[in-house]
């Protein structure tokens, strides 16, 4: 493919609702520290953000592999990974394009994007980040060979402008790939069946789109991908770990001050949880929706 100057590329002439797609996460009123990944930047401490990327990154080393191999990177290569977060992962892929190929990481945080950029500093790889929407990319079309995002439309309000802005940037031939949760797939088991779904429904409601995993396909096929492939990963998880990935803490807080549980109703779910922890019978799994598609010769 043409070498362009990825990081220099104009702003698209896509027509996007820009306020739309700045809105907070449902039911939060306004941006503020819960409204966790839709708005790093806005969090009271947006580095701590960063460190929980990095925490249960390595429970999703098999997701990660997975979407390494649909995504069939190689030398010389031009891959996008929109939503890069710190840029672990773009980091990772420039071994497999090698100086004569280049991987750019695009994210909406100012934090995320600076935290990649110094990661990758000093290293001799061919990588570079830059700040951006995902529902409205500042790329051309036809740009890369492969692009990816990894949990990050889940968090956007319009999911399907990231899709066919992914399609956009693709050159024909090439790859889109994208791995996202589905709420809906998220089970805890817990006596009080009733009590846990509403926290998780909850948990779910806070997201933007937490019902994407399923809807992949879809917006794959309205993009003009073809050749859609859907796997699904699934991923268990002791309690630490699901405290920590669902950010459990977080959602009891907000369902608490919502008044959707009470502070006994809490205590209790989260004290029963720990004792079953105890006797090893702890059970909470998710399951991820990775897909992808091939953007077409002919439209
Ligand atoms: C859960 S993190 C995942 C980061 C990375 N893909 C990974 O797997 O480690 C979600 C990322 O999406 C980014 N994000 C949220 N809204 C975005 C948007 N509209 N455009 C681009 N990135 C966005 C966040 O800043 C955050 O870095």
């Amino acid at each position: 493919m043409t070498p362009v100057s990825l990081l220099e590329a104009g702003p698209t002439d896509r027509t996007v609702d820009r306020r739309a797609a700045a809105l907070p996460p449902m039911g939060t009123g306004s941006p503020s520290a819960d409204a966790g990944f839709a708005a790093v930047d806005d969090a009271t401490d947006p580095i701590s953000l960063v460190h929980y990327l990095d925490r249960v990154s390595g429970q999703l080393d098999g997701v990660k592999r997975q979407i390494r191999q649909q995504l069939e990177v190689s030398e010389g290569e031009f891959v996008l990974d929109v939503g890069c977060g710190a840029g672990d992962e773009a980091c990772g892929l420039s071994a497999l394009v090698g100086l004569s190929g280049r991987i750019i990481g695009v994210d909406a945080s100012t934090t995320m994007v600076q935290e990649a950029r110094r990661r990758a500093t000093g290293s001799a790889v061919a990588v570079g980040f830059a700040i951006g929407d995902a529902q409205a990319l500042p790329f051309a079309a036809a740009s890369f060979d492969a692009c990816r995002a990894e949990r990050v439309l889940q968090h956007l309000r319009h999911p399907a402008l990231a899709v066919t802005e992914m399609a956009r940037v693709t050159r024909a031939g090439g790859r889109v790939v994208v791995c996202e949760p589905d709420w809906q797939t998220l089970v805890v088991d817990h006596p009080d069946h009733a009590l846990t779904q509403r926290i998780l429904d909850f948990r779910a409601g806070r997201l933007q789109s937490p019902w994407i995993g399923r809807q992949l396909a879809r917006l794959f096929r309205c993009a003009g991908l073809v050749e859609i492939s859907v796997r699904l990963v699934s991923v268990a998880f002791g309690l630490s770990e699901a405290i920590d990935s669902f950010r459990l803490e977080v959602t009891l807080r907000q369902a608490t001050q919502a008044g959707v549980i009470t502070a006994t109703d809490k205590s209790h779910w989260l004290a029963e949880l720990t004792e079953t922890a105890q006797t090893g019978c702890f059970v909470a799994a998710a399951t991820c929706f990775l897909v992808r598609g091939i953007k077409p010769f002919r439209a």
